[in-house]
């Protein structure tokens, strides 16, 4: 990414769908993933190799792999909490994954049953096989500006979990505010210590607008220097184990932002409203996204 280009990683078919009470068919999901490959974004999350138990709307993640259109040029990370994910994702020819792990010890708790340190131990194989196989890691640090069990989380916290995920080979750390409640300047400063730390190239930002915040931390974050953005098509997702968590910041309105202020992000936003629009009517919901609405309007 360069100065005036910001890479979106569409996480709408993962964080967006993970949440949702109505369990979408596995043709609906690649039907998406299909439509969200020809807007010209550069990657897209597909899916999540966790335990189907814990979050059954994506117990059809090698199914939905299976099918979906890889057109080159795009990725299509995968979650991935442990090594048997990890077997799972690779055994579909997955070529990138996502770990996951938090800033906050009683947030991971109930996301994935580990303190912090267990959740990096439990990494460390993924890590060894993912190089070995030459596939590629994203990392991403939660509760970065909150936690809905523990409430502050200390930056210090934040900066010492990207900083390992780093050192431990992540190519990018998306650092998330899982339950969207921070605000601009804390955003920054929280962004602003981690790049002490871990190279602004190496970095992403993943915010929920559960306060309505997002846009703005995400310009906060621009302007700190940050070129990739996370967000989620329609608004959708949530983490099914944060308490009060709604949806990713909306793709378009993400978008929308950006193309206004002049910065490329290769997307056609056009195409982009009408995934949305499809996929509000495959959720029977309104879409979250200011602009689809806008622009869909009667
Ligand atoms: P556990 O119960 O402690 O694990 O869960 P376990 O190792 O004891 O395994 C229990 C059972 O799950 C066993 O099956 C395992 O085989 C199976 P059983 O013997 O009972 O039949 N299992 C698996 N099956 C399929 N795939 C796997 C897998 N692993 C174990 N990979 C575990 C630990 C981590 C597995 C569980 O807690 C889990 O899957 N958690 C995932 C929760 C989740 O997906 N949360 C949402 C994603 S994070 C997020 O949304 C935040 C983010 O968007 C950023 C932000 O917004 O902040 C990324
Ligand atoms: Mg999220």
């Amino acid at each position: 990414a360069t100065n005036n280009h910001v890479r979106i990683v569409e996480v709408g078919a993962r964080d967006g769908l993970q949440n949702e009470k109505t369990l979408l068919p596995a043709d609906v999901k690649i039907a998406l993933i299909d439509r969200l490959s020809s807007t010209g974004l550069q990657t897209i999350e597909a899916t999540s190799f966790v335990s189907p138990k814990w979050v059954p709307q994506l117990a059809d993640a090698a199914e939905v792999f299976r099918g979906i259109r890889k057109v080159p040029g795009v990725s299509y990370p995968v979650l991935v909490p442990n090594e048997q994910g990890y077997l799972r994702a690779r055994d579909v020819g997955a070529t990138e994954i996502a770990v996951f792990t938090a800033a906050s010890e009683a947030f991971n708790q109930k996301n994935i049953n580990a303190s912090i340190d267990e959740s990096i131990e439990r990494f460390l194989p993924v890590m060894e096989r993912a190089k070995a196989d030459g596939v590629k890691v994203r990392g991403y640090v939660s509760t970065v500006l909150g936690c809905p069990y523990q409430g502050e989380v200390p930056v210090s916290d934040v900066v010492r979990v990207a900083r390992r995920l780093h050192q431990l080979g992540c190519y990018e750390i998306s650092l998330g505010d899982t339950i969207g409640v921070g605000t601009p300047a804390k955003a920054r400063a929280m962004l602003k210590a981690v790049a002490q730390e871990v190279p602004m190239d190496a970095l992403a930002v993943h915010f929920h607008d559960t306060y309505g915040q997002a846009l703005a931390n995400i310009l906060a974050c621009l302007e700190e220097g940050v070129r990739v953005v996370d967000s989620a098509v329609s608004g959708t997702g949530g983490c099914p184990y944060a308490k009060g968590a709604t949806g990713n910041v909306a793709s378009e309105d993400v978008v929308y932002m950006l193309h206004g202020m002049g910065i490329h992000t290769g997307i056609d936003l056009d195409l982009l409203i009408a995934t949305g629009a499809w996929l509000a009517a495959q959720l029977h919901k309104e879409t979250a996204s200011r602009v689809t609405r806008a622009r869909t309007a009667p």
